[in-house]
């Protein structure tokens, strides 16, 4: 009867749907036992030193003198040039500004500075000694950086800065400072009870303060800031600007911005243009010389009026 075939049919279908799912799960299965294969190659890679044991030498000394970039070329892939003939000398303990449209190879001075890759040509020299003959993990220990983006764990505000570092007297400090200067923000961060993980229940900018304080209390002889500030508004970045000037006393910083005003106050501006330094010098300098960071600044005093007006400026609408 039409009544066996029907219901034939649905237990058939009651019998191989439980075999459908079984074979899915072990397609699952399949593609998890890939991926943690991978992830575990990954974890074994040797570090650079592991694999190249000649290369780990001079022990990080105490920087004094100078970070010199001396004819520095470097490419990705060895063809396309991405720095081409850098030199630049920074004395220890002044903040360098280095500005320059996305793509002019801003963070991969970044890079360099921090040893992920080394110049083809030419070379980075630490109070002379040239960066490769310095041991790796010493070199990184003395820089801290900051990038667009931090990941925070869920902790208090505290434990998010010290990251089970010993520095009990460094956090107060911390704490004490931006009391003084921005006492409401102080007292909200710090009586965090527990963050979310990511911190998803700060704002960006509560988030970068953190990853500032987080890198300046390792007390870094070489504070890298690469766009630090590129996703918080501007009264934040008046607070990161005034933590990063405490700092000033006693650190070498790397400021990479691409807003101008970042940076206005640096010792010195360095300007990237595909991959060459076009200018360098004091904001006033560059502004006198009347040339490319000219133009770039009068561009962004604009862009800031038309915002500031509640109307937007031409370069905007199209976005
Ligand atoms: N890891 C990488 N591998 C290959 N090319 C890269 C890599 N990182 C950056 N580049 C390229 O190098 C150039 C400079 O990039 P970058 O230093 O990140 O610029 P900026 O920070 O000024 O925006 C860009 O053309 C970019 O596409
Ligand atoms: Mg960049």
């Amino acid at each position: 009867t039409v009544g066996t075939i029907v219901s034939f049919l649905m237990y058939g279908e009651m019998f191989f749907r439980p075999v459908r799912d079984l074979t899915e799960k072990y397609n699952v299965l399949q593609t998890a036992t890939t991926a943690s294969e991978r992830i575990f190659a990954l974890l074994d890679q040797p570090t650079d030193e592991a694999a190249h044991p000649q290369s780990a030498q001079l022990p990080a000394r105490p920087l004094e003198k100078s970070i010199e970039f001396r004819n520095v070329h470097f490419s990705y892939d060895g063809s396309t040039p991405v720095l081409q003939d850098i030199c630049l000398t920074i004395p220890v303990g002044t903040l360098v500004g280095i500005v320059g449209a996305t793509g002019s190879g801003k963070s991969t001075i970044a890079n360099l500075l921090l040893k992920f890759y080394s110049p083809q040509r030419g070379s980075i020299l630490l109070d002379g000694i040239p960066l490769e003959q310095i041991d790796t993990t010493g070199h990184r220990q003395r820089c801290a950086i900051v990038l667009q983006d931090a990941f925070l764990f869920s902790r208090t505000a505290s434990e998010n800065i010290t990251l089970g570092r010993n520095l009990p007297t460094t956090i107060e400090l911390l704490w004490g400072q931006l009391r003084k200067t921005h006492p409401e923000l102080a007292q909200r961060l710090s009586s965090l009870e527990q963050l979310h993980e990511r911190g998803t229940s700060l704002s960006s900018g509560e988030r970068q303060i953190l990853a500032l304080l987080r890198a300046i209390a390792g007390e870094p002889e070489l504070l890298i800031l690469d766009e630090a500030t590129a996703h918080v508004d501007s009264h934040t970045e008046h607070v990161l600007m005034d933590i990063v000037e405490q700092a000033r006393r006693n650190t070498t910083i790397i400021a990479i911005a691409h807003r101008l005003a970042t940076v206005r106050n640096a010792d010195s501006i360095v300007v990237l243009h595909h991959g060459r330094i076009v200018e360098h010098g004091t904001h006033h300098e560059l502004l006198a010389r009347n040339g490319y960071y000219a133009t770039l600044w009068r561009l962004q005093q604009l862009e800031v009026l038309a915002t500031t007006n509640g109307e937007m400026h031409p370069a905007q609408q199209h976005r």
